[in-house]
C-alpha cells in the first residue's frame, strides 16, 4: 500500500488534449500502424467503383452495337471486386484490434496512475472528496475515456480518411458533381458542432449525477447499521429514488440529443443523393460523364454515406470520453498540500524531542488552535486533557503532518517537521489514532501493517502489550482470521487494541494515543498502561486521555481549552492550583469511583 512517485504538480486541472496526448505518445508506434492501415483501407475502399466503372462502360459499349465483352472478363471485374473487399476488411479488422487492444493497455497504466496518484493525496482533498464519487471517476469514467482512446478513435480516423479520399475520387470524375455533393458539409459541420457542445454538456450532468449516486450507495452501504438503528430505511429508499430519478432525467435529456444526430445525418446523406441524380442524370443525358461514371459517382455516394452516418454517432461518444476525460483529469491534476520537500533533511537518529512554536491552525474560517507554544522533551510522557472540541485531536494530527499549521511551526529534534520526508516522520511516530480503521485482511496482517514481515516475536510483544492476546483464542482462526469490512467483526476495545498493537510493532521513537483506550476497560487499560509504561520509559509519548491513572502517571499535563494552552505542569502542581485540571480531575475521580461501586 505504499504511494507510488510523486505526479508532478500541475496548476489547475490539465487540458484534456494534453493529458489524452501525453498518454497516446506512450503507444505512438501502434496507434501510428493502426492508423496507417485504416488509411489504407479508406484508400483500398475507393477502388472497386473504377472497376465497376469499367465494366458497365465495356458493356454499354457493347449495348450500343460496339464490341461486347467476354463473360470471362466480366468475372475478372468480379474477382477483383472482391478481391478489393477482402484487403479492406483486413486492414479495417487490424486496425481495429491494434487499436482497441493498446487502448486496454492504456487503460491499464491509466488506471495505476490513479491509485498511485490517490495515495500521494492528503486529508484535505479527502475531506472535500466524495468516495463513491471518486470511486465513479476511477471506473465508469475511465471506462468512458478507454472507448474514446480505442474504438471511437479508430472509427474517427476511418470516417476522416474516407470523408477526404472519397472527396478526390468524386474529383477524379467529375468536378461540378463532386462540389454539389459535398455542399453541404460545412452545415453538417455546424450542426455537429452544435450538437457535440450539447451532449458533452449533458453528458458531464450524466456522469456528475452518477458519482452522486454512487456516493450515496456508498454511504448507505457504510452506514446501513445506523439506518436500521433509526428505522431510517423508508426514508433513505425515497431519498435514493428522488436522486436516481434525476439520474434518469439527466440520461433522458442526455438521449435526445444523441438520438437526434442520426436521423440528421441520414437526411443528409438522401439529399445530396437527390442532388446528384438531378445534376448528373442531366450531365449523363448530354453526354458529359458516361453511364459507367455516373454508377461510379453513386457508388461513392453509398459508400460515404456510412462514415457519415457513423460521424454523428462517434461525434458523440467523443463528446462523452471529453466529459470523462475532465472529471479523471481533475482527480489527477490535485495536488497534496502536505508534501515531501525537495530536498528533505535526514535525521540519524531520532531522540523525540518535540517542540510546538506559535502553532495556529484552523480547518476552514475558524481557528481551532491558537498560538499553541509546547516543548516536548525526549522521552517524557505528556498526557494531554480538555473537554470535547478542545482540539486535541487536530494537535496530534499536526505532528504526524495530516494538516499543516496555518501559523508557527513544529519541530522533531530541533529540525521543523516540514523539512522531513514523510516517509521518516510518519515511521519515527506510532499513532494510535481516535478512530481506528482496520482492513479487511489477516489479524496479523492489521498488525504488522506498518512493518510487513514482522518476527513473530514482536509480533507476540506487541499482542502482549496491547492486551490483545487474551482475545485471540477467542477468533476462530487466530492471528489468521480475516476480519470483515473496517473491522467490522471486532469489539470497539479488540479494535482499539488491534490499533495499539499496530503502533507498538512499528517500535517508534514517539508514541502518540488519541483516546486509544476509550474503549477498554478500566481493569485492561490499567494492564495496557503497566505494559506500556517499560514500553514508554525510553520514547517521547503523548496520550490523550481521561482516566485518572493515566493522568496521574504523566510526567506533564496539558490542559487545552478552545485551542489554547490554559495550564501546564504535573499532575501534582496542577491538582494544588485547583484551576481547570483539578475539577477536572477530581469530577473524573467521582465518575469512575461510581463505576466501580456498580455491581458487576
Ligand atoms: N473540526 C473541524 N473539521 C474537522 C475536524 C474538527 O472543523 N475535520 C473542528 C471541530 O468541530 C472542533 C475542533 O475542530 O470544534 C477541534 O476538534 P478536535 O481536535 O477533533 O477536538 P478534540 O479535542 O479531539 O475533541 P474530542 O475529545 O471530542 O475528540
Ligand atoms: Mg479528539
Amino acid at each position: 500500500m505504499r504511494a507510488g512517485a510523486a505526479t508532478p504538480v500541475l496548476a489547475g486541472p490539465e487540458p484534456r488534449l494534453r493529458l489524452a496526448l501525453r498518454y497516446l505518445s506512450h503507444y505512438r508506434g501502434r496507434y501510428a500502424i493502426g492508423f496507417a492501415a485504416i488509411l489504407g483501407a479508406s484508400l483500398v475502399v475507393m477502388l472497386p467503383p473504377i472497376v465497376l466503372r469499367d465494366a458497365i462502360d465495356a458493356l454499354n459499349l457493347g449495348v450500343e452495337g460496339g464490341p461486347a465483352p467476354t463473360m470471362g472478363t466480366l468475372i475478372w471485374y468480379g474477382l477483383v471486386i472482391v478481391g478489393l473487399a477482402m484487403i479492406e476488411g483486413f486492414l479495417r479488422f487490424a486496425a481495429r484490434l491494434l487499436v482497441s487492444g493498446t487502448s486496454r493497455d492504456l487503460e491499464y497504466e491509466l488506471r495505476n496512475d490513479l491509485a498511485a496518484h490517490q495515495m500521494t493525496l492528503d486529508r484535505t482533498f479527502y475531506l472535500r472528496s466524495q468516495t463513491g464519487d471518486l470511486m465513479a471517476r476511477c471506473t465508469n469514467d475511465l471506462q468512458t475515456v478507454r472507448d474514446l482512446l480505442g474504438p471511437t478513435l479508430i472509427d474517427l480516423a476511418r470516417i476522416l480518411t474516407m470523408l477526404i479520399a472519397g472527396f478526390f475520387f468524386l474529383l477524379t470524375v467529375n468536378t461540378r458533381l463532386a462540389l454539389i455533393s459535398y455542399a453541404y458539409l460545412p452545415i453538417v459541420a455546424i450542426v455537429i458542432g452544435a450538437f457535440g457542445k450539447q451532449v458533452e454538456e449533458r453528458y458531464g450532468r450524466v456522469q456528475e449525477q452518477f458519482g452522486a449516486l454512487s456516493a450515496r450507495v456508498q454511504e448507505n452501504i457504510s452506514g446501513m447499521r445506523t439506518i436500521k438503528a433509526y428505522a431510517q430505511e423508508e426514508n433513505e429508499t425515497a431519498a435514493f429514488g428522488v436522486a436516481n430519478r434525476e439520474m434518469m432525467r439527466r440520461s433522458m435529456s442526455w438521449a435526445y440529443w444523441t438520438a437526434g444526430l442520426f436521423p440528421l445525418m441520414t437526411l443528409a446523406t438522401g439529399a445530396s443523393v437527390i442532388l446528384v441524380l438531378w445534376f448528373g442524370g442531366a450531365d449523363v443525358l448530354r453526354g458529359d460523364i458516361t453511364l459507367g461514371q455516373f454508377v461510379q459517382f453513386n457508388s461513392y455516394l453509398l459508400i460515404l454515406s456510412n462514415p457519415l452516418l457513423a460521424l454523428g454517432w462517434n461525434i458523440t461518444v467523443l463528446q462523452q470520453g471529453a466529459a470523462s476525460l475532465k472529471r479523471i483529469s481533475e482527480v489527477l491534476s490535485a495536488r497534496p498540500l502536505i508534501a515531501d520537500p525537495d530536498v528533505p533533511v535526514v535525521l540519524e537518529q531520532v531522540k523525540g524531542e518535540i517542540v510546538l512554536r506559535g502553532v495556529t491552525f484552523g480547518y476552514g474560517a475558524d481557528v481551532v488552535l491558537r498560538e499553541v507554544d509546547l516543548t516536548i522533551p525526549a522521552g517524557t510522557t505528556i498526557a494531554l486533557v480538555g473537554v470535547t472540541g478542545a482540539g486535541k485531536t487536530s494537535l496530534v494530527e499536526l505532528l504526524v503532518r495530516m494538516y499543516d499549521p496555518t501559523d508557527g511551526e513544529i519541530l522533531l529534534d530541533g529540525i521543523d517537521i516540514r523539512r522531513l520526508s514523510l516517509s521518516q516522520l510518519r515511521d519515527s511516530i506510532g499513532f494510535v489514532p481516535q478512530e481506528t480503521f482496520l482492513f479487511s485482511d489477516m489479524l496479523s496482517d492489521n498488525i504488522a501493517f506498518g512493518r510487513p514481515g514482522s518476527s513473530d516475536e514482536a509480533v507476540r510483544y506487541a499482542l502482549a502489550t496491547s492486551q490483545l492476546e487474551n482475545d485471540i483464542p477467542q477468533f476462530t482462526h487466530g492471528l489468521a482470521t480475516v476480519i470483515g469490512e473496517r473491522g467490522v467483526t471486532l469489539s470497539g476495545g479488540q479494535k482499539q487494541r488491534a490499533a495499539l498493537a499496530r503502533a507498538v510493532i512499528k517500535d517508534p521513537p514517539v508514541l502518540i494515543l488519541d483516546d486509544a483506550l476509550s474503549h477498554v476497560d478500566t481493569h485492561t487499560e490499567e494492564e495496557i498502561l503497566r505494559r506500556l509504561s517499560e514500553f514508554m520509559r525510553s520514547r517521547t509519548t503523548i496520550i490523550v486521555a481521561h482516566r485518572t491513572t493515566t493522568l496521574a502517571s504523566a510526567d506533564v499535563v496539558v490542559v487545552l481549552d478552545d485551542g489554547r494552552i490554559v495550564e501546564t505542569g504535573t499532575h501534582a502542581e496542577l491538582l494544588a492550583r485547583e484551576g481547570m485540571y483539578s475539577r477536572f480531575f477530581l469530577r473524573q475521580q467521582l465518575v469512575e469511583e461510581l463505576v466501580e461501586d456498580l455491581p458487576a
